[in-house]
């Protein structure tokens, strides 16, 4: 069944010069950008996007992290985009994620780990509302 999901590349992917790498694989997938745009985000607005981590003890350099410089965040809509995003970004610890994701391929932390996925349908409701208000 076709849906959206909210994907962040991280300050990581902007710094390094990974945007046009790591949206090319989204595309290659068959995943279509449905909204897009680059900003810097305050620490209320991370806050409210990690709402459900915010009292976890790697929250702090988390924070300061995602709000370090632009990001890009964008809606992608497909087949089981959800699921299909995560299984593309590989897993949380860049340094346990496979060979072949995002993750496993391009990065080495746990923190700075270059992008975000919805990982549930609740939650890219919720996310896709949050950074795109104006999407329908
Ligand atoms: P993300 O998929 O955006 O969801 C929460 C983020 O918190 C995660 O990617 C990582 O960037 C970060 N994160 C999760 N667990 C840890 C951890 N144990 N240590 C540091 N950062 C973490």
């Amino acid at each position: 069944m076709s849906e959206r999901t909210l994907v962040l590349l991280k300050p990581d992917a902007v710094r390094r010069g990974l945007v046009g790498e790591i949206l090319s694989r989204y595309e290659r997938k068959g995943l279509s950008i449905v909204a897009m745009e680059m900003r810097t985000i305050d620490g209320a607005m991370a806050d409210q996007h990690y709402a459900e981590h915010v009292d976890k003890p790697f929250y702090p350099p988390l924070r300061e992290f995602v709000t370090s410089g632009p990001l890009v965040a964008a809606v992608l809509e497909g087949d089981d985009a959800i699921e299909v995003v995560r299984l593309l970004n590989g897993a949380t610890d860049a340094r346990k994620a496979a060979a072949g994701t995002i993750r496993g391929d391009l990065a080495l932390s746990n923190r700075e780990n270059l992008v975000h996925g919805s990982d549930s349908p609740e939650a890219a409701k919720r996310e896709i509302a949050l950074w795109f208000p104006n999407l329908h």
